[in-house]
Parts: structure tokens; C-alpha cells; sequence
């Protein structure tokens, strides 16, 4: 068998190359999960890597079936779901048998909200085919569906019951997907490890190729940090809003440039920049700090700014506007945040809106 790292917390997460060809059956059995198991994938993702999977599902004679959705963030809706439960019916699903994800952050939500609502819940397992979904999405809980009015407006916590993180599954990932996950680790070696950023930075080019065994290393460690925090505050409610730094911005650009512009990484790669900016302006952070960041960044080749992607601007009331709508906002003040050194964060509402606006003006 591969080897494998295990990590605790809310769900079984188990991490290393190979993890969902290998041992599969094993895994489900051992959770003590005896049904059938129903895999959800988009159409991309699928054609690389369902096969494989559903023959590993099936080595113990488990009968597995596949729901495939088009790719692309418009699968995460009302409607998509509808389908979904509907497919569930015509298969008579019970709570014994499991939903599984195998995609990245958009098959993950959409099967999570439909695994939590589906008989008030099926076991969910996660199997995280894009960066970004290995190191954020699957972990922590998080299940939504978009509304047409708003993304990720209806959802629910509910912890996946394994999460199977094969970095061998970067391999097919588009290698924009794969530098926009990249910036979301460089975001947790921001807030919360310093070491980290220093090992991004140095292993930049192995981890763009990928080459596993640093990329396996690095994506257990960013984990390990989620999986830590998620602990403390599983609802969000306290100490885990310190990984939204760089997305109050980032939020923002995405919903003012129009979804799908800007890769959710790049527009954190932009929102950082913002973050750590204001942090310099109000004299928390040093120059020198937010320097560092900068080089991160570079060395995964994100964007500083919208313009370095090729992609018109918005105007700067678009992006001030739509942070006003943002989550994050309580009783109309907008909660930043900010940096007061590398690993150390700090929340503060007071940031004065003549800095805000300055600083987006720059990112533009
Ligand atoms: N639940 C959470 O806590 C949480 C956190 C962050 C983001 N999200 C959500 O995640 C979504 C974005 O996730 P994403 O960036 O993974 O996007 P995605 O799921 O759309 O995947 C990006 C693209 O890569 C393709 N793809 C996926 N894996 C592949 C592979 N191994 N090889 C080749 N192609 C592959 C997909 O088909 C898709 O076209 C957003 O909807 C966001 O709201 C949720
Ligand atoms: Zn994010």
C-alpha cells in the first residue's frame, strides 16, 4: 500500500499519492460504511479519473454508480441539486449508502449540500481532485449551493465522513487551476507559518510541475493547519474567519469583474496584496514582510494586479460596492483581516474607507 498520512479532526483526511486507486475499498469498509456508494464528478473530471475509482470502489464487490455534471461553477445551483435528488430516487438511496465527490471545489459543494439535505443526510466521502479543493474545500465542512442573487448563499456544515487527498490527480490539473490552489497555501503560511512560506518559495518549480513528493509534504502541512483551526471554531464564528485574509478583496474582485474572469487563487493572490498593503499603511506590518509575500506569489506566477491577467479592470466603486455585500461584513463594517507579522493576524473593523479605496485603486 501507498504511503499515507492520516489526519484527525471533524473528518478522516488521508493523503498520499495513490489514495484513491489503492486501498479504497479498505478505507470506505473501515469508516463502517456498508452501502453503495453514489460518486458525483463533472465532465472533466470524470473522462481522467472515474474509471479507476469506481473500479477501486468496487474491489470488495461494493456496488458504485456515477452521476456525472458539466463542469464549471454553474453546477453549483438549486436546479443542479433538484437533479440530483431525483437520480437518488430513481436508485432508492438509503442512509447506509454514501455520496462521493470526486472533483474539485464545485462537485465538492454541491454534492456536500446534497449529501446533508438528501434523507437529512448520507455519509459524504470527499475525494479532491483540484488543489484547491484538496488543501480548502474539502476540509472544514462547508457545503453550498449559489443563488442566483448571491454565491454560496444556501448551504450547511457538514463535515465530510473521509476525505481522500491523491496529489497523483494533480497530474491532469490545468496548470492555472493548479498556481491559483497554490496561492490559497501561500495564504496559510501568511497567517499561520512562516517556515512554510520560506519552503513555498524555495520549492516554487517542483510544486508548479507537480513533482509528488514536496507537493505531498506541502499540501499535508496546509491541511494539517485547516483541519487545526476548523477545530477551534467548526462554525465560523470566531477564530476561523483569519482564513479569509485576502478575500475580503478577493470577494469582491470576483463578483465585480463578473464570476469566472479570475480564478478564485489569483484573486487571492490580489486580495493579499491588498491586505498586507493596508496592514504597512496602519503600521502593523513591515515593509520587509509584505515583501516576502510579494515574492511568494511571484514565484507561482500570480497576478499583483487584475491588468497582469489580461482582464479589463472594474471600476473601483464596483469592487468598494461589492465588499459591502460580503459575508464578512457585520453591522455594515467591513472585518479585515490584516497582518501584524508573518503567522500573526489581527481583526480589525476600524480600517478607514479613504485607505481602502486607495489601495483597491492599485490592484486594479
Ligand atoms: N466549501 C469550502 O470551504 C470552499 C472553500 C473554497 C472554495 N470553495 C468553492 O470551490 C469552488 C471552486 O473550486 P475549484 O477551484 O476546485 O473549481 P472547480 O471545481 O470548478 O474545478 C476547476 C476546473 O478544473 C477541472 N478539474 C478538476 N480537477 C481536475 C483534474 N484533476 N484534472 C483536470 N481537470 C480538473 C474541473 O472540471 C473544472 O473545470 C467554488 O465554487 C468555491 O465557492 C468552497
Ligand atoms: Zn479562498
Amino acid at each position: 500500500m501507498v504511503e499515507r498520512a492520516r489526519i484527525g479532526g471533524q473528518s478522516e483526511v488521508v493523503v498520499g499519492p495513490g489514495v484513491l486507486t489503492e486501498g479504497l475499498a479498505t478505507e470506505l469498509a473501515a469508516l463502517g460504511l456498508k452501502g453503495r456508494v453514489f460518486v458525483f464528478s463533472d465532465d472533466r473530471v470524470f473522462p481522467l479519473h472515474g474509471e479507476r475509482l469506481l473500479a477501486a470502489i468496487r474491489a470488495d464487490g461494493r456496488e458504485a454508480s456515477a452521476r456525472v455534471f458539466p463542469a464549471g461553477e454553474p453546477t453549483k445551483s438549486l436546479d443542479t441539486a433538484f437533479g440530483a435528488y431525483d437520480w437518488l430516487v430513481e436508485r432508492r438511496a438509503e442512509r447506509g449508502d454514501a455520496i462521493l465527490a470526486l472533483g474539485g471545489g464545485v462537485v465538492g459543494d454541491l454534492s456536500g449540500f446534497v449529501a446533508a439535505t438528501y434523507l437529512r443526510g448520507l455519509p459524504l466521502v470527499h475525494a479532491p481532485t483540484t488543489l484547491l479543493a484538496q488543501i480548502d474545500s474539502s476540509i472544514g465542512g462547508k457545503a453550498a449551493v449559489n443563488h442566483p442573487r448571491g454565491k454560496n448563499l444556501v448551504g450547511a456544515f457538514y463535515p465530510a465522513r473521509l476525505v481522500l487527498v491523491d496529489p497523483r490527480a494533480l497530474l491532469t490539473l490545468p496548470r492555472r487551476d493548479l498556481a491559483s490552489g497554490w496561492a490559497e497555501v501561500v495564504k496559510t503560511a501568511m497567517i499561520l507559518d512562516p517556515e512554510m512560506l520560506d519552503l513555498l518559495v524555495e520549492q516554487s518549480r517542483a510544486l508548479l510541475e507537480p513533482d509528488l513528493d514536496p507537493t505531498t509534504e506541502v499540501i499535508r502541512r496546509s491541511i494539517q493547519h485547516k483541519v487545526d483551526v476548523v477545530a477551534e471554531d467548526p462554525t465560523e464564528r470566531g477564530r476561523r474567519v483569519i482564513l479569509n485574509y485576502g478575500h475580503t478583496i478577493a470577494h469582491a474582485l470576483e463578483s465585480a469583474t463578473g464570476y469566472g474572469q479570475l480564478l478564485h487563487g489569483e484573486a487571492v493572490a490580489i486580495g493579499m496584496r491588498g491586505a498586507a498593503r493596508i496592514s504597512c499603511r496602519l503600521g502593523l506590518l513591515a515593509e520587509s514582510d509584505a515583501a516576502r509575500q510579494g515574492v511568494a506569489v511571484a514565484a507561482f506566477g500570480l497576478p499583483s494586479r487584475v491588468r497582469d491577467l489580461g482582464v479589463e479592470p472594474p471600476p473601483s466603486e464596483a469592487v468598494l460596492g461589492a465588499m459591502l455585500l460580503d459575508k464578512k461584513v457585520q453591522e455594515r463594517a467591513v472585518r479585515w483581516v490584516l497582518l501584524e507579522g508573518i503567522g500573526r493576524t489581527t481583526v480589525r473593523s476600524d480600517v478607514p474607507a479613504s485607505l481602502v479605496r486607495e489601495v483597491v485603486e492599485e490592484l486594479l
